[in-house]
Parts: structure tokens; C-alpha cells; sequence
């Protein structure tokens, strides 16, 4: 299931560069209300370790690459964020954690929403528990 999230978004190239273009709901999966960036990261120390209850995500290297591991509950997948036409959506409720920063990493991220930390599970025995919970719902 997690697999589906890496989105190959259109390189517009010619003699002068290369272009690539995000648009909401077109090949970025929802509205944008929130952009942020990460740069001068540290290379031995990996990021994330949490989900979002509602928040949907979209995340990309502008320059440089990094590792993304995704984690649903039930399996987990790793994605090689190498290129800037290489986007990864991660969906809510999605437990994700970046690394392994090349030294010039600049991870760009367009969310659906603004920053709320009432959103945030850091908590990985919480997560599964309300991963457990919404597979009993469904
Ligand atoms: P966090 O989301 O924990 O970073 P990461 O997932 O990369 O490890 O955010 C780090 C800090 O920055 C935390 O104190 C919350 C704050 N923050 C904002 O104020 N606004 C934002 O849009 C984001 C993403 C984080």
C-alpha cells in the first residue's frame, strides 16, 4: 500500500535547464496551505519519528538526497529520495522517518494544513494502538 506514495513528477526540460512544476490537486494530491524546507541537516541524525492524525504531506529533495522510511503499522517501506522529480506523499497516519542527509539536503515539504502540534503522535506504541483501533472501526 505504501508504495503508491512515490509520485515521478514531469521534468520540463529544454537547452536552458530544467523546470518542474507543483499543483495543488493536480500532481500534488491536495491543497497547499503550508510550505516548509529543511537544510543544513545533520547528517547522523535522523528526523521525523512521528504521524500526523490528519495532516496530509508531500515531500521532495530540491538538492541533495536523503531516506525516507514509511511505516503504516502493518509493513514499512524505505524510499530514496535522490532527484527533485522523485515526490513522496505521506498520507495521515502514515509513522515516517527521514535520514541519511547528503550534506547538501534540501528536503522541501507541502502540507494541507498549518502547523498544529495537537496533530502530531510522537508516541510510536500510541501510533499502533490507534492503527489497531481504526482497523477494528473500518
Ligand atoms: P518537527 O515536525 O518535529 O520536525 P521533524 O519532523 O523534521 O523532525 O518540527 C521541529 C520543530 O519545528 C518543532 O518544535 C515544531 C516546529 N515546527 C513549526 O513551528 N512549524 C512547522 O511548520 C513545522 C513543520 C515544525
Amino acid at each position: 500500500m505504501i508504495n503508491r506514495n512515490q509520485i515521478e513528477l514531469k521534468i520540463i526540460q529544454d537547452d536552458r535547464g530544467k523546470l518542474i512544476a507543483l499543483e495543488a490537486l493536480k500532481n500534488v494530491p491536495f491543497e497547499i496551505k503550508r510550505v516548509y524546507f529543511l537544510y543544513d541537516l545533520n547528517e547522523e541524525k535522523a528526523r521525523g519519528f512521528h504521524a500526523h492524525k490528519e495532516l496530509e504531506q508531500m515531500m521532495l529533495c530540491l538538492n541533495g538526497s536523503c531516506s525516507v522510511v514509511l511505516d503504516d503499522g502493518k509493513s514499512k517501506s524505505l524510499h530514496l529520495l535522490s532527484a527533485p522529480s522523485k515526490a513522496l506523499f505521506i498520507n495521515k497516519m502514515i509513522w515516517h522517518e527521514m535520514r541519511d542527509f547528503s550534506k547538501d539536503c534540501i528536503l522541501i515539504v507541502l502540507a494541507n494544513d498549518f502547523y498544529d502540534e495537537s496533530d502530531y503522535i510522537r508516541n510510536y506504541e500510541e501510533f499502533l494502538t490507534r492503527c489497531s483501533q481504526s482497523s477494528i472501526d473500518d
